[in-house]
């Protein structure tokens, strides 16, 4: 079926922004930092009232935003939640986020919500099923959003295909686009033995448009995502790359743990825009 999604992609942001954290409201208020957008988790801000969507509207008004969610388990077995997508497309209406995102993985099963971004296989079968439910989210929304791949610790003997083929088929059968996170490749990489740059010379440039970094933790054996440290030396080269070979997005950068005082996230911010100046000779 084609998609019936109305609004035409066209972001309106660009450069480095950040993911907006409760610990930083009120500097940000009060400040009005040079960031040119921020990050929103969707579901902290999916409720009634109060204080968190009083502050998120006073942001707003100052900043653009785009809507980043972890809940809507778009490779799930359950049918995909009425509620919840009703509750986003009112956010949406109300905010207007430059566009909406989620990860390429299943949360929840009967109800039961795991509160993790669990793996998919990569199988021709997941494909057609993910793509259906992208297809019925962006013609609910009226609009294409962008799924983004995740950090995992396990593979299924059932896949069949490569991470990143996995994700092109359903970027491109959806006609969604792709948050590509480069800290995510990375680590996946190193846990699981594949190339990094095997993975981003394989994406179709055409469908990313956005990027994410992010630090993790060094354990030896293995990496984990726990988005607590600063971008790493190997995943900002990594991001170099991808600037070359895919291009210049948005890109965010995300730190949800030990969160730092914002001139730390300021710093890490000027280190972003200092690789995409060398790679694109811009003055930033
Ligand atoms: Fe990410």
């Amino acid at each position: 079926m084609k998609p019936m999604t109305a609004r035409t992609f066209s972001p309106n942001i660009k450069g480095t922004g950040l993911g907006l954290r409760a610990c930083h409201y009120a500097h940000i208020l009060k400040d009005l930092p040079d960031i040119p957008w921020f990050e929103v988790v969707t579901e902290n801000y999916m409720v009634s009232g109060g204080m968190v969507l009083e502050r998120l509207a006073q942001i707003r008004a100052h900043y653009p935003i785009v809507f980043h969610g972890v809940g809507l388990s778009i490779g799930g077995t359950t049918p995909l939640n009425a509620a919840y997508l009703s509750q986003l497309k009112g956010m949406v209406d109300r905010f207007e986020p430059a566009y909406v995102s989620d990860h390429l993985c299943w949360t929840s099963l009967d109800g039961q919500q795991s509160h993790e971004l669990l793996p998919l296989p990569y199988t021709g079968e997941a494909i057609g099923h993910v793509v259906k439910r992208i297809r019925q989210v962006q013609d609910f929304l009226g609009q294409q959003i962008l799924i983004e791949n995740i950090s995992n610790y396990l593979t299924y003997v059932d896949s069949t295909l490569p991470e990143w083929e996995f994700l092109n088929a359903i970027a491109e059968q959806a006609d969604c686009f792709i948050l590509l996170d480069i800290n995510n490749i990375y680590v996946n990489a190193y846990n699981h033995r594949f190339n990094a740059m095997q993975y981003l010379h394989a994406i179709n440039p055409e469908r990313v448009k956005q990027y994410h970094l992010a630090g993790f933790l060094d354990c030896g054996t293995h990496l984990i995502d726990t988005h607590g440290a600063k971008i790493s030396k190997p995943v900002l080269q990594l991001y170099e790359t991808a600037l070359q070979q895919i291009g210049n997005h948005p890109t965010c950068i995300e730190w949800d743990n030990n969160i730092p005082e914002f001139s730390i996230l300021l710093r890490e911010q000027q280190k972003i825009n200092s690789v995409v100046a060398s790679v694109f000779c811009e003055a930033i």
